[in-house]
């Protein structure tokens, strides 16, 4: 019999208002990611910035077809955060997150106290630029751009990175501040065992008879192949975390790694997380367990493809015993840990900018992002 899933995703009510004031920063932790709408009148907007934005895709006439494609979809996605509620969650986890994560910090990382977190998204408020501008306001002297998706790609890491630099095209970046880069994160131990952790969760909620056979899919946004041929590091780094995932609960059950999300008529990376449940179905197999690999947050991907998609229309439709979904990290005292390790180690460690976030990819044919690299080697290394 086909069991939903439980809402296991729901945001805490968590008192934000212990920000800082400016004269109180010391550490500005920016906190990039895509962002998502908080509530349908965003959605227009929203899309419209993903469709026109170069890192994130390329289409012909971008300019014309970009605003066409954002206003023809824009009803149809409202459609879908109605059904989750209203509007996109990750704006309230991030602040989470980052609230936890800088009282951690002040912590464990005195010298560098007091630390801020800032949220900086791509498409939705809080905007990137926006975010830039409170941080300059409140006096950082130090900046930490930390990525929220611990496996780097260009068209996501890359584009908000590449935001930042466009920025400071505009106007010169301050000579009393000090900047770095923390790009990609895709197997910290910590982060490892909060995914395993996760799913463990999940296999208890099967028959004890059925638990070693659950097949567990591990689920991450889908790439067009172009992009993948042209040499992104993402398909690989998430490749990464899934076996580091494996490893930690100890390879019990079969598992493989699917692409979600896919949009368009062009080739995309796969196979699709809707087409290998029906592989497996048709192979016999009964009951799964769909892992957010590449989301450290619940937000439309979880809550709406995951969720209502696959584990309830999809899995009624074909008639498994039972599909379930783990939670994103969210607000797991182990997925904490992991970030403020992160961040208090590439505090302590001083680092600047990786060698990897400065390698472009082999065919990369993006003017922006060898000007970017160049901009982050120099900015990073000066001060
Ligand atoms: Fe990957 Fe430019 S597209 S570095």
């Amino acid at each position: 019999m086909f069991k939903s899933i439980k809402l296991l995703h729901k945001v805490p009510q968590v008192e934000l208002s212990n920000r800082r004031s400016s004269s109180q920063v010391k550490t500005a932790v920016i906190m990039l990611n895509m962002g998502g709408p908080q509530h349908v009148n965003q959605v227009h907007d929203y899309l419209h910035r993903i469709m026109t934005d170069r890192d994130m895709m390329q289409l012909p006439f971008q300019n014309i077809l970009g605003p066409y494609i954002a206003k023809r979809r824009t009803s149809e996605v409202q459609k879908k955060y109605a059904e989750i509620g209203g509007g996109s969650p990750i704006l309230k986890w991030t602040n989470i997150q980052g609230k936890l994560l800088c009282e951690k910090l002040d912590k464990i990382s005195p010298n560098t106290a007091p630390h801020k977190h800032y949220v900086a998204f791509r498409y939705v408020d809080p905007l990137t630029e926006y975010t830039l501008k409170e941080v300059e306001k409140d006096g950082a002297k130090r900046i930490v751009l930390f990525s929220q998706y611990p496996q780097y790609s260009c068209a996501t890491a890359g584009s908000s990175f590449n935001a930042i630099y466009s920025y400071y095209q505009k106007k010169k970046f301050p000579d009393n501040i000090k900047m770095s880069v923390i790009d990609r994160w895709a197997t910290h131990p910590l982060l490892i065992k909060a995914i395993g952790s996760r799913i463990s969760d999940e296999i208890k909620q099967f028959k004890e008879i059925d638990r070693n056979n659950v097949v567990i899919l591990f689920s991450a946004h889908s790439l067009p192949l172009k992009a993948v041929n042209r040499g992104d590091a993402y398909p690989s780094e998430v490749s990464a975390t899934v076996h580091a995932v494996m490893e930690e609960i100890g390879y019990t059950n079969p598992y493989a790694l699917v692409w979600q999300s896919k949009v368009g008529p062009l080739p995309w990376l796969g196979p699709f997380t809707d087409d290998a449940l029906k592989g497996y179905v048709k192979q016999g197999k009964k009951n799964f367990i769909l892992v957010p690999i590449a989301f450290v947050n619940e937000h439309i991907e979880t809550l709406h493809e995951l969720d209502i998609e696959y584990c309830k229309e999809l899995g009624e439709e074909l008639g498994v015993e039972n599909i379930r979904r783990a939670a994103a990290p969210n607000d797991h005292p182990l997925f904490i840990d992991a970030i403020s390790d992160i961040v208090s180690q590439h505090l302590r460690d001083n680092i600047t900018v990786g060698p990897k976030f400065l390698l472009r990819c082999a065919h990369c044919c993006n003017d922006r992002c060898y000007q970017s690299k160049h901009w982050y080697s120099k900015v990073c290394n000066s001060n």
